[in-house]
Formats: C-alpha cells, structure tokens, sequence
C-alpha cells in the first residue's frame, strides 16, 4: 500500500545492483510514494545492465558516478537537479565493498591497500556525497540523508572483517555531518543498521547463511526483510522524521537489543 509520503519530493537512489540489492527495493518504493529521482552506481555495475530494467520501471534516469570519486559525485549532484528541475529532497547512500573479504583474508591478515580501498568505498564515500552535497547546497531545507550499515560498527562479529571498521567511520560520519548538514539547511542525517539481508554484497561475507540463520532465531521478529528496510526508509525520507538525525537506528527485528532467545537455548540442548 502506497501513502503518498513522498509526493512532490525529488532524490538520489545509489547502489542498486541487481534486484536483491535494498537501494532497488527503495527505489520501487519511493516511485509507489510519489517521488521522482535519479539512479546511480559504480560505471562498472552499470555494464552488468540490470539497473537499466529499474530505471525504465521507475521513470528514473541512470547517473554513473564512483563514489569514491569527488568529480563523479559532483556531476552526479549537478545532473540530477538539472533531471530532476531543482535541488535534491532525499539521498540514500547504499554502497559497500571490501576487496579483503572478496578475497577471503581475516581481519588479522589484511591487506592494508585494499583497507584503504574498503573504507574509502563504504564510509568515506559518505562523507564525499554530503561534502559534494553541501558545496554545491544541492540539497533542500528539511531534506533527508540516509546510509545503509550494520550492526557489527558497535559489536564484534569475527567473520565481517574490515566491514566493521569502515561501517564504525560510516555512523560516525553521519554524526559529524549529521551536525553540520543540521545547521546549514536543517537536513538530517541517520543510518540504517539493517538484519543480515542476502543480497551480492551481504552473501558476499563469509558464512553468510548460517550467520543468517542464526539472527534469524535469535530476532523476536525474525530478520527484516530488504522490502521492510525500504519502508522504513520512506519514514525517513518522508516529513514525518523532520527531527531525527545523527542516529543510528536499528531495524533488525529486535536482534540488537536481544540476549539470547528460546529457539538457540533449545538448540544447545542437543
Ligand atoms: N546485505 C546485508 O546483509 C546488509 C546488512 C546491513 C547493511 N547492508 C548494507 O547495505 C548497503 C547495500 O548493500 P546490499 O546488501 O544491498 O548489496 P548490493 O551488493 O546489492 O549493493 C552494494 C552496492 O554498492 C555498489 N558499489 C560498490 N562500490 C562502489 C563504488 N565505488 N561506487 C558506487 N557504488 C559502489 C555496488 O555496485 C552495489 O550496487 C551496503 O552499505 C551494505 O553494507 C547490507
């Protein structure tokens, strides 16, 4: 069911990849909520085409861009109001990528280039958005930032690897900004701390499907579904979380808050 709570506001979709990844799943949630936006990847994502398939489903242009690269996010900034016919209501930042955990090296044998590269991809890129964003003010008085993280910035899951420190400087980042983004323009800024979710980048970590599993009994509600985290994300783009920001906000079912549940109690019975 649509609510009309994004009629009339403009925005910046990343990282939707294929049809699992959840930047697709709030891209056909903000078309359903009245939005009109602009689609962005990595140029190499967009040679793999499915992107092209939501774009046409959500009347939405594709604007490659790195994120990494300052030059890229500024004419992805400039272009999308030029597409969009002024500045920009929403941005979701939903990147991640570590060239150690693809290669399978623990976190006490990193590579330090490719940690470099880790963070650069999956947290500082956030800060190039919102700086990108705040020079050109690209953004709207009341305007809304999110980023996509995960659970392992506050707590220790031995397989995430260097995922956990880039998402540690990712929720910092959006503190920080959070503040300044704030004052400028009253635009807020919040992460998403989203359940394990089997999409290319989370069936990328290694024992994705027990550790799956296993959230999946220990969560009262069960893990949240990449359609759930869409919805939650049009609370936040929408105008009804005007004076949320610089959170971090779990949506996980209740993972982050539980001990231990009934159905792993009983599995250690065995
Ligand atoms: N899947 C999970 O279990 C899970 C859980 C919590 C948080 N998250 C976070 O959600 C976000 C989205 O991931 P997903 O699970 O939908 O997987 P996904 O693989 O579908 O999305 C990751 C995206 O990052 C993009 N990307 C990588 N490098 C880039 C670059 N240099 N420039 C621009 N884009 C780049 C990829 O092309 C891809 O579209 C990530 O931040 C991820 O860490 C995922």
């Amino acid at each position: 069911m649509a609510y009309g709570l994004l009629k009339g506001k403009r925005g910046i979709i990343s990282g939707a990849l294929d049809e699992k990844s959840i930047a697709w799943k709030v891209a056909l949630k903000a078309k359903e909520e009245g939005a009109i936006f602009t689609l962005t990847n990595a140029p190499i994502a967009m040679r793999m085409g499915a992107i092209k398939e939501l774009a046409e489903k959500c009347e939405a242009e594709i604007i490659p861009a790195d994120a990494t690269s300052t030059e890229d996010l500024e004419n992805l900034f400039v272009k999308s109001q030029e597409v969009l016919g002024g500045k920009v209501d929403f941005v979701l930042h939903s990147i991640g990528m570590s060239p150690n955990i693809r290669k399978g090296k623990s976190y006490t044998d990193l590579n330090y280039d490719w940690y470099k590269q880790s963070v650069d991809i999956s947290a500082m890129s956030f800060h190039k958005m919102m700086q990108t964003a705040y020079k050109l003010d690209a953004i709207n008085e009341w305007g809304s930032i999110v980023a996509l993280t995960y659970m392992a910035a506050q707590r220790t899951f031995s397989f995430y690897g260097d995922m956990a420190d880039a998402k540690a400087t990712l929720e910092s980042i959006a503190r920080s900004f959070g503040y300044h983004y704030g004052k400028f323009r009253n635009v807020r800024v919040n992460t998403v701390s989203q359940s394990p979710t089997p999409t290319t980048a989370g069936g990328g970590i290694g024992g994705f499907d027990r550790f799956y599993e296993f959230a999946e009994k220990m969560a009262p509600m069960g893990n949240a579904t990449a359609d759930q985290c869409a919805e939650y994300v049009m609370t936040l783009f929408s105008d009804y979380t005007r004076m949320v920001t610089m959170q971090n906000l779990f949506h996980d079912g209740g993972f982050s808050m539980t001990g231990v549940s009934e159905e792993l109690m009983e599995m250690l019975k065995m």
